[in-house]
């Protein structure tokens, strides 16, 4: 198996998964492995079942807060499935490991659009499926046709959307390793769509602090239309730190990372800010982003 910068991996024990979220924490996974076929997947989750070995994916890490000690088992990181086919009539599959902004260019060359819900953010295709990526301009899940995914066991599952059951922030897709995603994408006037992807971004750029380390809003909105950003403004919390992470000045759902912030750090301020707003408007926030501790065995759930 070869790295995403082509090297081989030596001793991938020493290497921390800072390096591979945008939040940048997170200490080292047993086995960080990095597949290049959907048998390499197969063969991973095959010896994982047989040896009991816990086992979790990992796209661009930019949804993730990683322990500072690291993860047992077996990190998939699917990096190296970056293939792209287009297939005629708009559909376009897509390896999951293939950055969203890559799969957004491909398409408009080939003069297709509608990818407006993944415009802002670092995502890999498979993190977009899996967690139905999106917010104001659309939801991930509305372009998807159908999904290959290798299931717990190795076998090899095709799934249409309806059986993705895309819902805000979330699918069926949790207990398998996304391997490839076919889009269905409506013809686009180029300019055009370029200009209101720009607008997007430009709203995005001034709402959301995309320059610095984060892992996008910690928390879900408790309904829609009801913006927990807005909430921990509300209770003045805009700015109050644990060591290197502090709630971004920006928009109140965001933790930025800034400079040689901990899980540990990241953690406590998001136990302060759920507190302090159950407090003050008596509003309980549940965690977008997902928590990987070394002595958490994922559930697949
Ligand atoms: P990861 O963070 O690597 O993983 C997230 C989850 O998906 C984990 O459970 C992981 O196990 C699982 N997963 C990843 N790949 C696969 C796979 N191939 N098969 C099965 N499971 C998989 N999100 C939004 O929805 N809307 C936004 O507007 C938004 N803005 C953001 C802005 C910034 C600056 C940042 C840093 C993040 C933002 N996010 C946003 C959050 C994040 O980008 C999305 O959740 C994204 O879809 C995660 O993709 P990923 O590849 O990084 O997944
Ligand atoms: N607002 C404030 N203060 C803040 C943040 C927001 O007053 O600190 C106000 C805004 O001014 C606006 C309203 O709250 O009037 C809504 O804000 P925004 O448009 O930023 O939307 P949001 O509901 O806070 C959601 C998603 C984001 C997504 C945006 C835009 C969730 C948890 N968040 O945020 O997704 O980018 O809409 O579509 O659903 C993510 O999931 O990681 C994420 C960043």
């Amino acid at each position: 198996m070869i790295l995403p910068n082509g090297s081989r991996p030596s001793n991938e024990r020493s290497s921390p998964l800072d390096r591979h979220t945008t939040l940048r924490v997170g200490g080292p996974a047993d086995e960080l492995v990095f597949p290049e076929t959907v048998e390499h997947v197969q063969d991973i989750l095959q010896r994982a079942a047989v040896t009991a070995t816990p086992w979790r994916v990992l796209g661009r890490g930019s949804n993730l807060v990683v322990a500072d000690e690291g993860v047992r088992g077996i990190v998939i990181h699917t990096g190296l499935l970056r293939h792209i086919r287009f297939l005629g009539d708009g559909r376009v599959a897509a390896g999951a490991g293939l950055h969203t902004s890559v799969l957004f260019n491909e398409a408009l060359k080939a003069g297709l659009g509608g990818l407006e819900a993944l415009v802002g953010y670092p995502a890999s295709v498979g993190g977009a499926a899996r967690m139905n990526a999106g917010g104001a301009w659309g939801e991930t899940g509305a372009r998807v046709e159908s999904v290959v995914a290798v299931a717990a066991g190795g076998e090899v599952v095709e799934l249409d959307a309806e059986q993705c059951r895309f819902a805000y922030r979330g699918s069926a897709l949790g207990g398998m390793v996304v391997a490839e995603v076919v889009f269905r994408l409506p013809e686009v006037v180029p300019h055009e769509y370029r200009e209101r992807t720009h607008a997007i971004y430009r709203a995005k750029k001034g709402a959301q602090p995309l320059g610095m380390p984060s892992a996008g809003c910690m928390f879900k909105n408790p309904r829609r239309g009801m913006s927990a950003g807005r909430i921990i403004d509300e209770c003045g919390l805009k700015g109050v730190a644990r060591g290197g992470a502090m709630v971004s000045q920006l928009h109140g759902n965001f933790v930025v990372n800034r400079g040689g912030a901990t899980c540990d750090d990241v953690l406590r301020l998001v136990d302060h800010v759920r507190w302090q707003v159950q407090r003050i408007q008596g509003i309980s926030l549940e965690l977008e982003v997902e928590v990987w501790g070394r002595d958490h065995v994922p559930t697949h759930a």
